[in-house]
């Protein structure tokens, strides 16, 4: 096991809305952490009313939700008040389009003050909200938008011709609405300004059922194509309390969290959660870039940051002297996600900005985070830290029996946290792949140590994180096999110093095609254009043959061992061994 250190910051510079874990676990139910979410009668609520309109109909009206600065530089700034408003106008274009209850409404856009507001504007309206990230390529976009069915898609200029590419396979579809001014509403599009102006900001919200849905996303396991990880309005609960307990959002907070909407750490963290808390939130629309991101942190006086690994080992490889160039002196609580945080990154954060990272573990389909290391706790050095309260967890064995502590295993939690996910959209099989027994099993391997720490280990299948997006190796190969060289692929996550891992492909081309340079990079183009710019493969080697079973499976695991000189293991049900 890893040389522990334990960390404890003595640089507190407020007391954290948690001031002890075992108290806040102690007794802990989740009946009482719903009495601090407001519901209408009867229980009915909606989660878009608990995340704007009680703050704008309340003392925080204008209180500052959002500060949004785009790529051009260009900063806007909107108040709860004016929030609400907004998302009460855009409930109402929706129901002009004749959205209805529970009606599917993505979004194909950049990081927009239109895309926050036409979020909340469909779980206003009760349909369920879908957002895509915008780097999709074809065929990314369109297995997300025939699966759900969409109605409604809210796109840009930019990201139109995309849409139209694949638009003729989308029978659902029934509405397009471009933001700004790049409607063309002769092919009958709708123009977002138009639409918006002369809606009503006066709008009924639709009263839910907790357990009706609220949005949904698209992410990948081992097989088979992306999975809609449903959510419902019930998950507010936990999304405001953990957003209030670990990322320790209080009322005087300028909190940023770097994640693009198109993910769930966006949508939970960069909207939902802080926004429960009544928080003033950045977003930014524009690129990474080192000085870029001090340089936010300076002008709006950040003292809350949620970000991930990958970035976190940019910045310590831009330069030490960079942040020395600006005041970072607001921060006061950093936290990270979505793939192991290094001890050193936690350690150079200490030196940079007086602050250590905080880790937390959560997965698109918990909607919230499970584990973590709190302010008020001493950080054991590369551990995702401990159980947020009212969260079950153990680490199990093949046959659902939990494991004793120090033993590696699948880490599984108890079914019933208010912000689990609720199904996989129109694939309850897949939803009960994910059980075992009593337990629902997360795809990971963890450890749990004396103390109650938890360790994480590695993923228990395929799935790769490669700068903590996660892709399934069967989309990259499946987009492989089209290319029209290739014959067949296999593909694994290499690990790599800044990325955490990188997309590997072994590729097996048809006959009368010669491997090179050239052909690799106009795959790794092809593959692009197809799904996204983090799935494509940074590395092809072009073999004879690929390892597979007896029933043709290709043994990624088999591939991954032979390319880390790892041990191959078990190889009886090899095809050609
Ligand atoms: O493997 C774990 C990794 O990211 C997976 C979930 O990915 P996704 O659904 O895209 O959600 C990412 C952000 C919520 C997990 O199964 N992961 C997430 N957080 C951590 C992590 N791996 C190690 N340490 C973490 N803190």
């Amino acid at each position: 096991m890893q040389e522990i250190s334990v960390f404890k910051n003595k640089n507190l510079k407020k007391t954290p809305t948690m001031p002890d874990l075992e108290e806040a676990s102690r007794d802990f139910k989740w009946e009482d952490a719903k009495k601090e979410i407001e519901c209408f009668e009867d229980g009915k609520m909606n989660a878009a009313w608990n995340v704007i309109d009680v703050h704008a109909n309340g003392e925080r009206k204008n209180k500052i939700a959002l500060y949004y600065e785009g790529d051009d530089g260009i900063i806007e700034k909107f108040t709860f008040g004016e929030m609400s408003e907004l998302s009460n106008r855009f409930a109402n274009v929706l129901k002009k389009l004749g959205i209805q209850r529970q009606d599917r409404v993505f979004y194909f856009l950049s990081r927009s003050p239109e895309l926050y507001v036409s979020f909340l504007g469909t779980l206003k309206a009760g349909a369920i909200a879908g957002t895509l990230f915008p780097a999709f390529g074809d065929d990314a976009l369109r297995d997300r938008l025939l699966d759900s069915g969409a109605k409604v898609i809210v796109t840009e200029g930019p990201l139109k011709e995309r849409l139209y590419k694949i638009r003729d396979s989308l029978p659902d579809l029934k509405h397009i609405i471009v933001v700004k001014n790049g409607a063309d509403t002769s092919k009958g599009e709708f123009c977002y300004n138009t639409e918006m102006a002369a809606a009503s900001s006066y709008f009924e919200i639709e009263k839910m059922n907790p357990e009706d849905y609220s949005f949904m996303l698209y992410t990948s396991g081992t097989t088979g194509k992306p999975k809609g990880v449903v959510h419902a309005h019930a998950g507010i609960v936990q999304q405001y309390l953990s957003a209030k307990w670990v990322l320790d959002l209080q009322d005087d907070d300028i909190f940023w969290c770097t994640a693009d909407l198109g993910w769930v750490t966006g949508i939970v963290y960069g909207l939902l959660g802080p926004w429960a808390c009544g928080t003033t939130q950045v977003g930014y629309g524009g690129r990474f870039k080192p000085e870029k991101w001090y340089e936010l942190i300076q002008r709006y006086k950040i003292t809350v940051w949620y970000t991930a690994p990958t970035a976190i080992r940019m910045l310590m490889a831009a330069s030490d002297d960079l942040p020395k160039n600006f005041d970072l002196s607001s921060l006061r609580h950093l936290c990270s996600v979505g793939e192991p945080l290094n001890p050193e990154g936690v350690k150079w954060s200490v030196e940079v900005f007086g602050q250590p990272f905080h880790d937390t573990w959560w997965q698109t389909e918990t909607g919230s985070i499970l584990i973590t290391n709190y302010p008020c706790m001493p950080i054991k050095f590369g551990s995702m830290g401990k159980l947020f309260p009212g969260i079950e967890a153990a680490i199990i064995d093949e046959a659902g029996n939990p494991l004793p502590q120090g033993a590696e295993g699948d880490l599984a939690i108890k079914p019933g946290w208010p912000s689990m996910m609720r199904t996989i959209w129109k694939n309850e099989a897949r939803f009960k792949e994910y059980f075992r027994g009593n337990w629902y099993v997360t795809g990971d391997t963890a450890m749990i140590d004396k103390d109650g720490y938890f360790w994480y280990v590695g993923r228990a299948d395929d799935v790769i994180k490669t700068s903590g997006e996660r892709v399934g190796p069967f989309e990259v190969e499946s987009a492989l096999v089209e290319h029209d060289a290739v014959a067949e692929a296999g593909v694994i996550g290499k690990p790599d110093e800044l990325r955490g891992n990188i997309i590997k492909a072994f590729v097996m081309l048809k006959p009368g095609f010669t491997a090179s340079d050239d052909l690799k990079k106009e795959i790794q183009q092809f593959i692009k254009g197809k799904l996204a710019g983090h799935a494509y493969p940074r590395e092809i080697d072009f073999v004879d043959s690929l390892p597979k079973t007896r029933s043709g499976k290709i043994m990624r695991r088999l591939l991954k061992a032979k390319e880390l000189g790892l041990p191959i293991g078990d190889t009886s049900t090899l095809e050609n061994d």
